[in-house]
C-alpha cells in the first residue's frame, strides 16, 4: 500500500500580479501551494493559471493590502507556511516635487501593509511553531539617492522591521528574511527606462526560494542580489 503524499507547504505572495511577485509565485509553485494577493484580478488570474500548470493549488485574493480591515478579513486564519511580503511601489521624485498622495501611497504599501499582512498571518505560524516571513527590501534600504527621500525611507524601515521581527519570533520557530535586490527589470520603472542591464525578476525569485527552503535550523536573514554592472547588458557580452 502506498503512503499518501505529504501536503505541500502554503506560500502567500503579495504583489503577485506582475514583476518580482509573479516570478516568486512561479518559482515557488514547483513545491508549494499558493495564495496570491494583488489588486489586478485579471493579471492575478493569468499568474494563477501558470502556477497551476506548474503543479500548485492556487487561491487568488484580489485585495488592496493598504486596506487594513479588508486585508485582515481576507487573510486572518489562513494556513500559511511562507509569507512573502513583496508588494511595493516607488515614486522616484525629488521631495519638493512629490505630492502628498505619492508620499502616502509609498508609506501605505511599503510600510503599513507590512503590518496588515504580517499581523494577519504570523499568529498562525507562531502557534504552529514554524514558518517563514520573507520581505522584499531593496539596496535602497541602505543607500540614498536624489529622488529617494520617501522610497529609500520606506526600504530603510523594512530593514529595521525585518531584523527586529526576526529577533522576536525566532524562539517560536519562525524565520524572518529580507531579500535586498538592486535594480530589476519590472514595471516599477517608467516605460522607456533602459532595463537591459538589470536583474530579471526570476533572479530575485531564485534568492527567495533559497532563503525559504533552508533547513529549519538555518536562517538566511539578509540576502543582497545585484546586477553585475550597469555597464554590462544581461546578454553577458
Ligand atoms: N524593480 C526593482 O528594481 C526593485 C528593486 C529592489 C526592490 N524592489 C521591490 O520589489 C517589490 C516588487 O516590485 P516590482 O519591481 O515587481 O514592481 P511592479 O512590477 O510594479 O509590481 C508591484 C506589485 O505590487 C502590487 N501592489 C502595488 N500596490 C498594491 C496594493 N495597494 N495592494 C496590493 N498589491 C499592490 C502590484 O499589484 P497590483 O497593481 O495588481 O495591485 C504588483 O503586483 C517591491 O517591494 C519593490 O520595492 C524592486
Amino acid at each position: 500500500m502506498s503512503t499518501p503524499p505529504l501536503p505541500r507547504p502554503v506560500a502567500l505572495v503579495t504583489g503577485a500580479s506582475r514583476g518580482i511577485g509573479r516570478a516568486i509565485a512561479l518559482r515557488l509553485a514547483a513545491a508549494h501551494d499558493l495564495i496570491l494577493v494583488a489588486r489586478d484580478a485579471d493579471r492575478l488570474q493569468e499568474v494563477a493559471r501558470a502556477c497551476e500548470e506548474a503543479g500548485a493549488a492556487v487561491q487568488r485574493v484580489p485585495a488592496d493590502v493598504t486596506d487594513g480591515l479588508a486585508t485582515a478579513e481576507a487573510l486572518t486564519g489562513l494556513h500559511v507556511d511562507v509569507l512573502v511580503n513583496n508588494a511595493g511601489v516607488a515614486v522616484l521624485t525629488p521631495f519638493l516635487e512629490m505630492t502628498a498622495e505619492e508620499w502616502h501611497r509609498q508609506v501605505d504599501v511599503n510600510v503599513n501593509a507590512l503590518y496588515h499582512v504580517t499581523r494577519a498571518v504570523l499568529p498562525g505560524m507562531v502557534a504552529r511553531g514554524r514558518g517563514h516571513v520573507c520581505i522584499i527590501g531593496s539596496t535602497a534600504g541602505r543607500n540614498t539617492f536624489v529622488g529617494g527621500t520617501c522610497y529609500t525611507g520606506t526600504k530603510h524601515f523594512v530593514m529595521g522591521f525585518a531584523e527586529s521581527l526576526m529577533l522576536e519570533v525566532r524562539d517560536a520557530g519562525v524565520g524572518v528574511s529580507v531579500i535586498t535586490p538592486g535594480s530589476v527589470a519590472t514595471e516599477l520603472f517608467p516605460a522607456g527606462t533602459n532595463t537591459t542591464w538589470m536583474l530579471e525578476p526570476d533572479n530575485v525569485a531564485a534568492a527567495v526560494a533559497f532563503a525559504v527552503t533552508t533547513p529549519q535550523h538555518m536562517l538566511v536573514h539578509r540576502l543582497e542580489v545585484r546586477p553585475l554592472s550597469p555597464k554590462r547588458p544581461r546578454s553577458g557580452t
